[in-house]
């Protein structure tokens, strides 16, 4: 179900996360501050970050993964390949002032400041489902508003079939580009109808805050339907381009990630299953739902042989 209204459920802002909750929560993420597994720096602590007006408008109806873990348990490998490295390294990152520069075949190029669009544009809250290509699964509540809104805002023209997207690149501030693991700067892509879907978040927060350094600060992109690498962090430019755009991973191994790498139970990638999947502060491993739960999503779909265009 797509909610466009404000729904009757609707939460105020401030209901978003209730008090005792969050102050439970930045009890949890100050206790891995004071034992060393994440530094306090004002962009890497959650508890630090400003508050960004939001209204929920859709509910995963499964609760939220704890910020400490949301926070915590990260791929950033901009900042390391271990997943404590983005929340203890991610502190060189400086999200403002930042630019994003949106251009390609656009009848109207933009360059977004990030900072002044966070003050006034009007946000959402949107609890989604995230899976990991590595088999792991959270439940986000991010803040962004529908990626659509952007584009509607640039005009692309009707040569323009796919979306680019890329990361910043500065060694000075990511010390992870000493190694060779991608090649940098990382790069994602989407067709344009899926770049529009309703589903696609331009995001700028989590839990009702802006987002850490290691979850992809100021601005990323948040497609819930695919596995998470297809969901881009710490975004400077956005390209409307005519032709399939090269993405870090797919370049890296092509026969494990495809260029579209949906969420889906019934492709295997080449070492491990994907029909199941370890919800972060659960036991038991739950079944992988396709389209990650989105069946929305499926007519975008329609004729494709999915294990080919995986
Ligand atoms: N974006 C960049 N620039 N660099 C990365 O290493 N990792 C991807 C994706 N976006 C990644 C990235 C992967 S593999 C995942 S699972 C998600 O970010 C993790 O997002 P999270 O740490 O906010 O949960």
């Amino acid at each position: 179900m797509l909610i466009r209204e404000t729904p009757s459920w609707a939460l105020p802002e401030r209901e978003a996360t209730p008090e005792p909750l969050y102050l439970n929560r930045r009890a949890v993420v100050a206790g891995l501050v004071a034992a060393g597994a994440l530094p306090a720096a004002a962009g890497t602590d959650p508890g630090r970050l400003a508050r960004i007006p939001a209204r929920r408008t859709r509910d995963a109806g499964e609760p939220p993964t704890p910020l400490a873990d949301v926070a915590g348990y990260n791929n950033f490998y901009e900042f390391g390949l271990d997943k404590s490295d983005p929340a203890r390294n991610a502190g060189t990152l400086r999200p403002s002032p930042w630019t994003v520069r949106i251009g390609g075949l656009v009848r109207k190029p933009l360059t977004l400041d990030v900072d002044r669009y966070i003050a006034k544009a009007p946000f959402e809250e949107r609890i989604y489902r995230f899976r990991c290509v590595e088999g792991w699964s959270m439940v986000i509540p991010w803040v962004g508003v529908p990626f659509a809104s952007l584009v509607r805002a640039v005009e692309p023209l009707g040569s323009a079939k796919y979306v680019a997207f890329r990361t910043l690149a500065d060694p000075v501030q990511m010390p992870g580009l000493r190694s060779p693991v991608l090649d940098w700067p990382y790069r994602e892509g989407l067709r344009l109808d899926e770049a529009m879907h309703d589903l696609t978040l331009l995001t700028v927060g989590v839990y009702g805050r802006r987002l850490p350094n290691q979850n992809g600060a100021p601005i990323r992109l948040v497609v819930p339907w695919k596995y998470g690498f297809k969901s881009v962090k710490s975004v400077v430019a956005i390209d409307f381009v005519e032709t399939q755009p090269q993405t870090s991973w797919n370049m890296a191994t092509p026969r494990e990630y495809g260029f579209y790498s949906n969420v889906n139970p019934e492709v295997d990638h080449p070492r491990w299953s994907q029909a199941r999947e370890r919800r972060i502060g659960e036991f038991r491993r739950r079944e992988t739902l396709m389209f990650n739960g989105y069946p929305e999503v499926a007519s975008l779909y329609a004729g494709m042989d999915l294990r080919r265009f995986f």
